[in-house]
């Protein structure tokens, strides 16, 4: 069964996704899908209110950055990664692994 459909996602917008008690932060860019864990390691302001650029969210509250791909703190003033998950796109049904 599917998380969300592809269709339902807005290139470069993030959308906030619940799974399993996980709160996921879902991206769309280009043709691809990727997901990380929604809450900053910064100090727990949502990823999924914040700005992509490229490959990359912009936490709002200090403007730390995390690598969609790889879930890699990339710029300050956050120093721990988050996680980041497996994604399965199949035709318009998009499913991420927890
Ligand atoms: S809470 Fe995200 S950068 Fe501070």
């Amino acid at each position: 069964m599917s998380d969300i459909a592809f269709s339902d996602l807005q290139e470069s917008k993030p959308f906030r996704l619940e799974k399993s008690g996980k709160a996921i932060c879902v991206v769309k860019v280009g043709q691809e899908v990727f997901a990380i864990d929604d809450t900053c390691s910064h100090s727990d302001a949502s990823l999924s209110e914040g700005d992509v650029e490229k490959f990359a969210v912009e936490c709002w509250l200090h403007g730390a950055a995390f690598d969609l791909r790889t879930g890699e703190a990339v710029s300050m003033p956050a120093t721990e990664n988050v996680k980041s998950y497996p994604v399965h796109v199949d035709g318009d049904s998009v499913t991420i692994e927890i």
